[in-house]
């Protein structure tokens, strides 16, 4: 396996991981709002994305990023500090956060070949359900939020940021 392989598999790993924790942020503070079960649909999913990468971390033997720890609570910061802003600062997150990853797994998409074939469908499979995820971020007012687009820069930057530093350590 090559090591683009192996950094594929710890950044998506590392992705999920925080997106399951912006989620579980969010839910702490609008888990009994209207839109607990929307959060907990998409919370469910970034689980399932999770298991398959904390599968694929140990069948392949990759190196988690020793930056897990600091995913784990910056991923729910974020999602509580925006949920805390509103639902639609949430939405908000959710959209940047989910344009990020969609554009992040279209380039690895991209870039494997016959050889990961199963990898490069998992990879496929899981893109179509975070672009689901910014669609229901749009449908619940995220473009609404105050300061959007600032917002949404500021987290864009942020996760691109994130996706660097998981890529190398
Ligand atoms: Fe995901
Ligand atoms: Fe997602």
């Amino acid at each position: 396996m090559t090591d683009q392989i192996k950094k594929f598999i710890r950044v998506d790993h590392a992705g999920e991981y925080g997106a399951a924790r912006i989620y579980a942020g969010q839910l702490a503070v609008l888990g009994r709002g209207p839109h607990a079960e929307t959060l907990a649909h998409m919370k469910a999913q970034e689980q399932r994305h999770l298991d398959m990468f904390n599968r694929l971390i140990t069948s392949r033997r990759v190196r988690p990023t020793v930056l897990l720890p600091f995913w784990n609570l910056a991923g729910f910061a974020l999602g509580a500090a925006t949920a805390a802003l509103g639902p639609k600062a949430a939405m908000a997150c959710t959209v940047a956060v989910e344009e990020t990853i969609d554009a992040h797994y279209a380039a690895q998409e991209a870039a494997l070949d016959e050889s990961e074939a199963p990898l490069r469908a998992t990879i496929a499979e899981f893109r179509a359900e975070e672009l689901e995820h910014r669609d229901i971020g749009l449908a619940n007012g995220a473009e609404q939020a105050p300061g959007y687009k600032l917002l949404t820069a500021i987290i864009k930057t942020g996760c691109r940021a994130a996706i660097r530093i998981s890529e190398q350590i």
